[in-house]
């Protein structure tokens, strides 16, 4: 489905246009030559905001007369990449392998990496090495000129690699296939500028910055006249949202202009920076009848001798005064977060401080990470890496704690009726819908695969540890 219906034209926008019809032409010679509509799959691998960025990729590729699938056996497959983790970058390198393969039994295959991963110059050169096979590359922030660079691709046999250090041009209104024609995710910004220091994100990504809210609004009308009902704002740190606009304007004042489109029913937003999360935040979130009841707060450590070296901005203490406002203010809450174990330097007893702060807060839900060693980060450089062993530990005592106040959370709701947002048919059992409520929480129940996309009242019959079974109820 193509939301941008109405493209407005800055120069840019125009240009990129103008190569998507260009790139028309060889997706149209490439269709003649093998006797069908060529096929293409876009991968992620990274956060929300690759997702959303790949979501961009496949309108463009859509409008060239792609026709997307999601097997790798695609004619065009394209690699968005994530570089948060070692992991990540492992997966890459791992399913490239298993590409070339299926490159070398079609001729007319292409393939194409992009993401964070292609602004580290020992990937490129890695990549130049040793997966010559690959036929263009290109990183995050040119990813506009993606028309621009698939009709390169077809005018030449080598290797195509465009990588910019870094960009301070927002290009809209290029055109978007989402994955849900229910939900969106909306970038409201770009970069960070936080430099904690374990992360190679500001590095990647860029500076921050951040959208026109005029654009913002007009994206999500949009939207929503498409069908769209639930949004989800994005950035690295939404707190600090609109800090360098030429009008500057607070996060809080954005949802408030947001909170006045009709039509929209949900708005979500990720992630919340805890040193910039404000009370006038709070005060919109309590009295919005749209905000979900869902906040995620990464807390990373509960020490403050470890969020110091973090560079986080907070102590212990801060986060768990915060948390503690926004449960007073906020009673139905769900608040989740990301935690890393295993940074430089950390004892013991600075996991007993992290766990302290589960126990505390009583997470609904917690992401806990390994530390990475990023390359070309300030902790990377640091002396006192925690052995593995130490590390496995302290990650396993952690989660056992996370997993037991996620369980007793989830299990509160019990016997309610909240309204779910209807996503999808339940894969193991297709009598089944899944949903999701406010809060985040979801919940499976019975029902009619037309209701996907609706919200509806469901009763919380059996809380199965993180998810519940519910049932449908007559409004
Ligand atoms: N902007 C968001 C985080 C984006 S990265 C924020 O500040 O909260 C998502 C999560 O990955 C982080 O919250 C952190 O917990 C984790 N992460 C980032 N760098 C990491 C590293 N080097 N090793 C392990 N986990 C990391
Ligand atoms: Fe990384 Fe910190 Fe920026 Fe989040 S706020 S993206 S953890 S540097
Ligand atoms: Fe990964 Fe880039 Fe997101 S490094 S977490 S895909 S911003």
């Amino acid at each position: 489905m193509q939301i941008t219906d109405k493209f407005t034209g800055t120069e840019e926008t125009n240009r990129q246009l103008a190569y998507i019809e260009k790139a028309r032409g060889y997706v149209s010679q490439l269709a003649d030559r093998i006797g069908r509509k060529p096929t293409c799959c876009v991968t992620t691998f990274g956060c929300q905001m690759n997702a959303r960025d790949s979501e961009k990729l496949a309108g463009i590729l859509e409008q060239t007369g792609y026709e997307l699938i999601s097997d790798e056996d695609a004619d065009f497959v394209i690699y968005n990449t994530c570089t948060v983790r070692d992991n990540a970058n492992q997966r890459v390198y791992g399913r490239l392998g298993h590409l070339n393969s299926l490159k070398k039994k079609n001729p007319h295959k292409k393939i194409a990496l992009c993401g964070c991963m292609m602004q580290e110059p020992s990937v490129i050169e890695k990549i130049k090495k040793s997966y010559r096979f690959v036929d263009l590359i290109f990183g995050t922030h040119n990813i506009y000129k993606f028309a621009e660079l698939l009709t390169a691709m077809f005018e030449s046999e080598d290797m195509i690699i465009d990588i910019w250090e870094d960009t301070d041009e927002i290009v809209e209104d290029l055109p978007v296939e989402r994955k849900y024609h229910f939900k969106s995710g909306i970038n409201i910004m770009f970069g960070c500028n936080n430099f904690c220091s374990y992360c190679i994100v500001p590095y990647v990504r860029g500076r921050e910055r951040s959208r026109n809210p005029e654009d913002i609004i007009r994206e999500i009308k949009a939207l929503v006249a498409d069908g769209v009902v639930e949004i989800m704002l994005l950035g690295q740190n939404v707190n600090s949202y609109g800090k360098n606009l030429a009008q500057p304007m607070t996060f809080a004042q954005l949802l408030r202009e947001i909170e006045k489109i009709d039509g929209l029913e949900r708005i979500r937003f990720m992630t919340s920076h805890p040193k910039d999360l404000s009370d006038e935040l709070i005060q919109v979130m309590k009295e919005s009848k749209k905000i979900c009841r869902h906040l995620h707060l990464p807390l990373q450590s509960g020490s403050t001798r470890i969020l110091s070296a973090m560079n986080r901005r907070y102590t212990k203490e801060q986060y768990l005064a915060l948390a503690s406002k926004i449960r007073r203010e906020i009673p139905d809450i769900a608040i989740t977060t990301d935690i890393i174990v295993g940074f430089p330097g950390e004892e013991p007893c600075d996991v007993d401080e992290t766990i302290d702060v589960v126990k505390k807060v009583q997470y609904d839900n917690a992401f806990t990470f390994i530390y990475s060693k990023r390359t070309g980060t300030p902790a990377a450089a640091m002396e006192n890496q925690v052995p593995e062993e130490l590390v496995k530990e302290g990650f396993d005592r952690l989660l056992k704690v996370v997993q037991d106040t996620a369980r007793d959370r989830v299990a509160l709701l019990q016997g309610q009726t909240l309204d779910a947002l209807v996503e999808e048919v339940n894969e193991q059992d297709n009598r089944f819908l899944t949903g999701r409520l406010s809060n985040n929480t979801i919940v499976h129940f019975e029902g009619d695969p037309t209701l996907i996309g609706k919200i509806v009242p469901v009763y919380l019959k059996e809380c199965h540890g993180f998810y519940y079974l519910g049932e449908a109820v007559k409004r």
